[in-house]
């Protein structure tokens, strides 16, 4: 199979990319990914070489250049992670996330019909599997219900109202198109390589430079939190085996409030840096909330199990130590991306030419 994965530059899609790759040697696997802000191929060094694996530098918007691969790599699976995908950010810049999120999923959609209409197999054998989150589903009380895949979309920010309009294009190009599309949403991730903008990379970064950990108003919104192997993991199995036009969510059973994972959090972090307990605590300084903040999410993700045996594999606990410790055996990669020195690497080295194969 030859696979193109979008946005593998990123969080979740080097985890992805790293996967397929060491797993599947007899795959092609093309990583797609227009390195913004949160694009960095140093997620991805140790497979960089790899001979089943090529990197393109491209902007998903970009319908022209996207059949083109799709054309040039004889696509036939599309894992598609490509997106802004920071709460905080589409506050700031919605229009961002409309394009990006909307009209690049737009566009990879219009693509690959394009591609895949024009073999004489047609969509046999092929698959576009959009990657979407929990947010799109809105916010829970603190009542012990969980999201379904037939709860009902009802988006609060800009970024997930930008996730919820993908997800119904994707679910449009099915039933319109007969493409063979699936959808996955999935709850918060957390673990190696994520920019740190995020809750916990942000507060670990900050408790190591005794930075304040600015939190959200009483700290009390809660997330399911999911290591991101596991999600990688689930990636995997759905795409090869997962039901065609299906949703399935995907989620940790695993509900922290802020304030208590902010904790545990620091805990962990002075007992890996040798500090006395507590420490850090000092640090927590409530500041405004974020407007619009949902209150609680909640995955149920029993079809998953049922269906596709998929669960997730660690106690948080573990997983978070494990993150924990990652970030500060990692503080060059930490003290890079936030000096945005990579950026202008890419911009030098990518310049005048949006396509390398490392080989
Ligand atoms: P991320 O921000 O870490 O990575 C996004 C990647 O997409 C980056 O490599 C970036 O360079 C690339 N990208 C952005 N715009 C692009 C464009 N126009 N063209 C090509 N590439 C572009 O995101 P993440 O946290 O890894 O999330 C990946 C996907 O998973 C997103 O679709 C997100 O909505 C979804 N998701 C994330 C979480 C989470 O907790 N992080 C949970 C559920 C779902
Ligand atoms: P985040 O990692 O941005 O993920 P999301 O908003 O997609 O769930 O935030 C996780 C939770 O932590 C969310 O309830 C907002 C809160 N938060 C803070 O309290 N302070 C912060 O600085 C950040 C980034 C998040």
């Amino acid at each position: 199979m030859n696979i193109l994965i979008t946005g593998g530059a990123g969080f979740i899609g080097s985890h992805v990319v790293r996967l397929l790759v060491n797993k599947y040697p007899h795959y092609n696997i093309v990583n797609l990914d227009k390195l913004t802000y949160a694009g960095n191929l140093a997620n991805l060094a140790d497979v960089e070489n790899a001979p089943n694996y090529t990197f393109v530098r491209a902007d998903i918007c970009d319908y022209d250049t996207i059949l083109a691969i799709l054309q040039q790599y004889h696509i036939d699976g599309i894992i598609h992670l490509a997106a802004e995908s920071h709460v905080d950010r589409s506050i700031r810049d919605p229009f961002a996330f409309a394009r990006t999120n909307v009209m690049g999923t737009l566009s990879m959609l219009q693509a690959a019909r394009t591609y895949w209409e024009s073999l004489p197999e047609r969509y046999e054998g092929k698959r576009f599997y959009h990657i979407s989150t929990d947010e799109v589903y809105g916010a829970l009380e603190f009542d012990g219900t969980f999201f379904t895949e037939d709860t009902r979309y009802n988006p609060h920010s800009p970024y997930s109202a930008s996730k919820a309009s993908s997800d119904h294009f994707v679910r449009a190009y099915h039933d319109t198109y007969g493409m063979p599309t699936i959808v996955t949403n999935c709850s918060n991730n957390y673990g190696a390589y994520q920019f740190p903008e995020k809750l916990i990379p942000l507060f670990i970064n900050n408790i190591r430079n005794r930075r304040p950990l600015p939190v959200y108003g009483k700290g009390e919104n809660v997330r399911d939190w999911l290591f991101v192997e596991d999600h990688a993991r689930a990636i995997d199995t759905i795409f090869h085996s997962g039901r065609v036009a299906e949703t399935y969510n995907i989620g940790g059973f695993n509900e922290w409030r802020n304030i208590d994972l902010i904790k545990l959090l620091i805990a962990t972090v002075d007992r890996l840096l040798g500090n006395p307990e507590g420490h850090s605590i000092d640090l927590i300084t409530y500041v405004t909330d974020r407007p619009g903040h949902d209150l609680r999410y909640a995955i149920d993700s029993t079809k998953l199990k049922n269906e596709l045996g998929w669960q997730p594999s660690l106690q948080f606990e573990e997983g978070l130590e494990r993150t924990v410790a990652w970030y500060l055996n990692n503080q060059e990669w930490l003290d890079n991306v936030t000096s945005g020195e990579y950026m202008q690497y890419y911009d030098q080295m990518y310049n005048n030419s949006n396509t390398s194969n490392p080989q």
